[in-house]
């Protein structure tokens, strides 16, 4: 049966997001009825300046006043579009209070205070919902807490920033050094004028630290991620990928301990196979790449950024959001019953590729050699190249590892470091996906 009387909705900030959230619940407004079973209206748009021109929203719905909006007694649900820790948290809370609903779109909050703001919506009984917070428009937060509920997820690997996967595929396909391919990527659009909290990883570590919780039902905070931008990431290192078969992606990878006692959870840039699904994924697109005890493989794509793109998600949690209050109901919260704790870095195993500069005499590859096996390190390949500019002098060393523990390989970059015959340490790098 449908029910006339609409609900009501408030949207909290009208920015790039906001606007296309406000356009398609105007255009689709029949068809979101139909789906939900009632209406629902755009009751309210709180914004920071009211004198901007805002096409297709009606006028008299701006406001400057949120908390206003949200306590004047007929929100049935709130939009939180507004991004960052304040006044977003305030105003979610505010929310539960009021007894409205949030659709948040929001990562950083999520991820520094995803527990508190899921227990106060568990109290007051209303959702908490947040698609879009992850990976733009890929479904991935729902297929995670619901469609693979019964399964048991063992690794999630993704791109999950498509600011730094555009500047890394540039930096593939063209050759081109991070500036250049960072600068081109500014003049496009897909990084901001301040891009440090992509290319250093704080976007994507709250993302992955969003994930990680979901997926293996535990509590993980933001400083429990480990984090490394790919500012360093350089030409030398696509030419020594590729000569590997490989590719480098900027990746969020979390995991469950082999004996299930514990969880990882990481993001750096890493070398992956060609053959890999993820090393396909190319400019701003997103991928995750999940790994389910029953399921198998599943690989998430599509764009993880953007107005219309970020806002198919909001919609989508809207229409969940408002099925559950039509029906006096909520849908899944916070699921954290496992309590795994989170592993430092120094527990990942991984394979690694480390490129040195050495001199280039007898007995050199025999002492970097014993280095690797005193700290419990098992070499896979080593390929040394003299330089053109130091024949008999100086040679480069790229060693590529067996599996090995992050502070083994840690100790073993250490004592490198103090050879004399070794005159630098070129990068490091891990690598993943084989
Ligand atoms: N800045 C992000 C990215 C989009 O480049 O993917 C929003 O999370």
């Amino acid at each position: 049966m449908m029910r006339t009387r609409p609900l009501k909705v408030a949207l909290l900030g009208c920015g790039v997001v906001g606007s296309e959230v406000a356009r398609i619940m105007t255009t689709h407004a029949d068809d979101l009825t139909q789906r939900i079973g009632a209406p629902v209206e755009l009751a309210g748009v709180a914004v920071r300046r009211p004198s901007k021109v805002r096409e297709g929203i009606d006028p008299a719905l701006i406001t400057t006043d949120a908390t206003a909006l949200l306590k004047r007694g007929d929100i049935d649900i709130a939009i939180e579009v507004i991004g960052g820790i304040e006044p977003a948290r305030t105003l979610i809370t505010t929310a539960f209070e009021q007894g409205i609903s949030v659709v948040s779109a929001n990562k950083a909050l999520l991820a520094q205070d995803g527990a508190a703001l899921h227990a106060a919506a568990e109290q007051a009984g209303l959702d908490l919902y947040y698609e879009a917070a992850v990976a733009g428009a890929i479904p991935l937060i729902r297929p995670l807490r619901e469609s693979l509920a019964g399964d048991k997820i063992n690794r999630v690997m993704g791109i999950v920033n498509g600011t730094t996967n555009f500047i890394l595929d540039k930096m593939d396909s063209t050759g081109a050094g991070y500036q250049e391919a960072l600068d081109e990527a500014t003049a496009l659009g897909y990084a901001e004028a301040d891009p440090t909290a992509d290319v250093e990883g704080y976007d994507a570590a709250a993302k992955a630290a969003i994930l990680t919780g979901i997926a293996f039902h535990t509590r993980v905070r933001l400083d429990d991620v480990y984090r490394e931008g790919m500012t360093e990431v350089s030409a030398a290192d696509f030419a020594s990928a590729k000569r590997m078969g490989c590719t480098i992606k900027l990746l969020a990878i979390l995991e469950r301990a082999a004996d299930g006692e514990s969880v990882t959870a990481r993001v750096h840039p890493a070398m992956i196979p060609l053959s890999h699904p993820l090393a396909s994924v190319r400019e701003a697109y997103n991928a995750v790449f999940v790994e389910a005890e029953a399921a198998g493989r599943l690989m998430f794509y599509g764009p993880g950024a953007g107005g219309a793109p970020t806002a198919s998600a909001v919609l989508g949690d809207l229409v969940a959001v408002a099925r559950n209050k039509l029906a006096e109901a909520t849908g899944p919260g916070e699921s954290a019953y496992t309590q795994l704790p989170v592993s430092p870095m120094g527990d990942v195993v991984t394979r690694y590729h480390i490129s040195l500069d050495v001199a280039d005499k007898p007995g050199v590859l025999a002492q970097v050699a014993t280095t690797f096996a005193e700290h419990g390190v098992s070499i896979d390949t080593v390929r040394q190249q003299g330089r053109p500019d130091g024949v008999g002098k100086e040679a480069s060393l790229v060693v590529v590892t067996h599996r090995a523990a992050d502070a083994a390989l840690s100790g073993t970059v250490e004592a490198l470091r103090k050879l004399d015959t070794v005159r630098g340490v070129a990068s490091i790098m891990r690598v993943e996906g084989e």
